[in-house]
Order: C-alpha cells, then structure tokens, then sequence
C-alpha cells in the first residue's frame, strides 16, 4: 500500500508538470482505474475522449492499439504507453496483406475493421468500428454485403441483428473465446435469479445463453439503468472489480478470464511512462493518414 500511494502521488505530480492525462480502458486494475485516471471508457470513449484532449502528453492505460488510434487522432502530441508489449490476440490475427487478398477475393466490397487492429490493417480498410458501433457502421455502408475484420465472433454476432450479409475471418481475443455455453449454465444453476452479461467477443452460443450482449460501455449502461439484483459480467476481470464499486447494492457474480496484455499495465508503469517519456507511440507517416481516415469516418457516425 505505501508504494502505491507513493506511485499515485508522483503520477499525479508528473502530470501536472507535463500536462498529461491518463486514459484508461475499462479493463485496468482498479488501483489505476480509480485513481490516476483523468477518463475511463469501452474502446469508442476512449477514442472520443483523446481526439477532444487539449493536454499535451497522452498516457494510454491499455493496449498498444488503444494507444495507436489516440496517436493517430493527435499527430501532433505525445502518446505514452507504459509497456509497448501490451498487444492483443485479435490485433495479431490478421495482416495487411491478407486484407488486400480479401479485397480481391470480394472486389468492391467495403471492408471494416475492428479498432482492436494495428495502425497498418487500419490504413487499408474502408472504417473502423468498436464493439460499441459495430452494428450502426456496418448498416451506416447502405450496402448489401460488407467484409469485418479480424474477430470471426464479433461478425457473426452483428450478423445475427442485421440484413448485411458479413465477410469475417477467424480472429478470436484469447480472453473471451474462452468462455463457453457451459459457463453460463453452471451460474445460472448456481444463481438462479441473475442476469448475464456477455461481450460480444464472446462466441455466438455463449451470447445467445445470455441475456444481454454488449461492448464494456454498454455492460456499465445496463447495470446502471436496470439495475440487476444479481448480475454476471462475462468478460475480462477488472471488469466487474471496476463497476461494482459502484454498485453496492448489486451482487456481482464474477466470471472472468484475465487479459494479459492489459495487466502488463501497472500504478509504477504509468509512473516510469511519465518520469522518462517513454515509450512513445510513433505511427509510420506513410500509413498514418490513411489509418486515420479510417478513425475519423468511424468517430463521425457517432
Ligand atoms: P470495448 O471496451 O470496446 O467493449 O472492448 C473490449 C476489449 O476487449 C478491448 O480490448
Ligand atoms: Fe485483445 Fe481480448 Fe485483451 Fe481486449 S481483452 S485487449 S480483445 S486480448
């Protein structure tokens, strides 16, 4: 504990100094998700928020292609993340190059990312979308088929709520894949009266065994505006840690999976980012433009 008080003081003393703020996705540990972050968000807050911030210095508490969209939103500033190794499964499933193969199997067709990509795979796609959005971008195109790419679950449970016929391929995040139908049944049999809450990484059968399907933003919204009894968060653990501080009178049930790219962020990583100036994100100016064209149009259908 006096250490990490000692971290949450220096961070805050630090960002003072280097006008920074701390975005922090819903998924980091409630020591730095309660504590040192200025905006806390599901993936679409986090990319609104960072292309509103007028602060100079952007420390990103999640993944590394969190950090990438913020960079891409702000050219011009400076965009720490405290461990660069913070990937993610979904955004290692798929290459540019397979795109480009994809485009020429299904010519004229529009292809959408997942924002869970890196800043190439953007680059050659047509629009990014996030959990939260997927189902209005997809219908936003006004065309009959449309290619979504890399998380195969994602597509096919957007493709369940629309006449859009979608292309996917077979990215999975190694967080959500792992749960299953199974999973669902043991809580509904351990807690007969509780509501279950999927994100829709998960597979399509874990969804349909749910009762509600949404990014980490809507899991939040659900909660605040039903407000469950009894309610389980399938998705990643700090999920319901972070929530549930809020929610006293809620009993949250907590499956989850641990995502271990987002635990490689830490109270003493933020605080290293912030003394040192490091690591910087920098995107390859030959591909930052067309990336972030693929942000912009995302973040302009709202
Ligand atoms: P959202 O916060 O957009 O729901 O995304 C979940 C996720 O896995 C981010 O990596
Ligand atoms: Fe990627 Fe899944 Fe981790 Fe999110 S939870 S960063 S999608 S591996």
């Amino acid at each position: 504990w006096p250490a990490m008080a000692e971290d949450i003081a220096a961070i805050e003393r630090l960002k003072r100094t280097r006008g920074a703020i701390v975005l922090a996705h819903n998924y980091q540990t409630p020591e730095i998700f309660h504590t040192v972050s200025d905006i806390v968000g599901d993936s679409l807050a986090l990319a609104r928020e960072a292309a509103k911030t007028d602060a100079d210095v952007i420390v990103v508490a999640g993944v590394h292609f969190m950090a990438e969209t913020a960079k891409l939103l702000n050219p011009d500033k400076t965009v720490l993340i405290p461990d660069s190794r913070a990937g993610c499964s979904l955004a290692e499933s798929i290459t540019p190059a397979d795109v480009r193969a994809l485009r020429l199997a299904h010519p004229g067709v529009p292809v959408i990312t997942y924002v869970n990509t890196s800043a190439a795979l953007k680059a050659e796609t047509d629009i990014c979308c996030t959990s939260g959005n997927a189902l209005k971008v997809v219908e936003s195109l006004g065309v009959p088929k449309v290619i979504m790419v890399p998380d195969e679950y994602l597509a096919r449970n957007i493709a369940a709520q629309t006449d859009v016929e979608i292309i996917t391929w077979g990215g999975h995040c190694e967080v959500h894949e792992r749960f299953s139908v199974a999973d669902i049944a043991e809580i509904r049999a351990a807690y007969g009266d509780v509501t279950v809450i999927a994100h829709p990484e998960c597979p399509p059968e874990v969804v349909a065994a749910s009762d509600f399907a949404g990014s980490t933003a809507e899991m939040i919204g659900f909660v605040d505006t039903r407000r469950p009894t009894r309610v389980a968060l399938v998705t990643e653990c700090s999920m319901a840690d972070n929530v549930a501080v809020h929610y006293p009178e809620v009993d949250f049930v907590r499956p989850c999976n641990l995502c271990p790219h987002m635990k490689r962020i830490t109270l003493s990583g933020i605080r290293r980012a912030l003394e040192t100036m490091g690591e910087e994100v920098t995107i390859d100016p030959a591909i930052a433009a067309a990336a972030r064209r693929s942000v912009e149009r995302m973040l302009a259908i709202g």
